[in-house]
């Protein structure tokens, strides 16, 4: 009998609580590899801190995370994160910061003017981050996530600090990337629009009743070819129904 394949990343029952406080309880859900799913919820109701946990760098949430069948107990060189802000060492190079898992100073590593190109870079590899643009220092926090070629790749908003045309850019490269590299991608956005444009399927965190914890409260798949027309009728009627919840 053919058993389904292992999900690239599979969360079982994960619960994270603060003092009294449970922030979301028994969450679980699983990603196949090569898909891009979305992680959407209000503000305040988990959204980062089930993505830490998920990346292995919160100890006190418990449950379950699997990478290809594998626990994932601590941060993983087979997972990239990236955040909302570019997170880059100011006193490194471009590609001292692009290298970084490598080592402080490996920036002649070759992955780095390949990596560069990728996104769309070249030429700045010596330059402080100081000296960079909001979405050019994102550009290269795009390519230290994906220095150690990570299976999966984690994002925790990452492109709500950027004006709405480098926004748009960065997420026509998440995708390029993605697609070039078969990465599996979660994203977090509070960005309804952002989320049913990229991926092939919403996952909304959210409270059941008020005041008490998150949990998965919708899963809607996003079938719709890319590119996508942000004004498909089938778009809209998806952001309705996330709106309306
Ligand atoms: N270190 C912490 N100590 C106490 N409460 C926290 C801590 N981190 C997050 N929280 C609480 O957990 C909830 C979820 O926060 P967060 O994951 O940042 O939400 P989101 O990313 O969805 O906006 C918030 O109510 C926040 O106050
Ligand atoms: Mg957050």
């Amino acid at each position: 009998m053919n058993r389904p394949p292992t999900p690239l990343l599979e969360v079982r029952g994960l619960t994270r609580r603060f003092a009294e406080r449970k922030v979301f309880e028994q969450v679980s859900f699983a990603l196949a590899r090569g898909e891009i799913v979305s992680l959407v919820g209000p503000s305040g109701c988990g959204k980062s801190t089930l993505l830490r946990a998920v990346a292995g760098l919160d100890s006190s949430a418990t449950g379950t995370v699997l990478t290809d069948g594998v626990p994932l107990l601590a941060p993983s060189p087979r997972v990239g994160m990236i955040f909302q802000e570019p997170r880059l060492l100011p006193w490194l190079s471009v590609a001292d910061n692009i290298a970084f898992a490598a080592g402080p100073h490996a920036g002649d590593d070759p992955r780095v003017d390949a990596l560069l190109a990728e996104v769309g870079l070249a030429g700045v590899r010596d330059v402080l981050p100081k000296q960079l643009s909001g979405g050019m220092a994102q550009r290269v926090a795009l390519a230290r996530g994906l220095f150690t070629e990570p299976d999966l790749l984690l994002l925790d908003e990452p492109f709500s600090a950027v004006d709405a045309l480098t926004r748009a850019r960065l997420q026509q490269l998440l995708l390029t990337l993605k697609h070039a590299r078969g990465t599996t991608v979660l994203l977090v956005t509070h960005d309804l629009d952002e989320a049913l444009s990229l991926s092939d399927r919403v996952l909304l965190l959210s409270a059941t009743d008020a005041g008490g914890p998150s949990c998965i409260a919708r899963e809607l798949p996003v079938t719709l070819q890319r590119p996508r027309n942000p004004r498909d009728a089938s778009l809209n009627a998806l952001r309705d129904v996330l709106m309306e919840m």
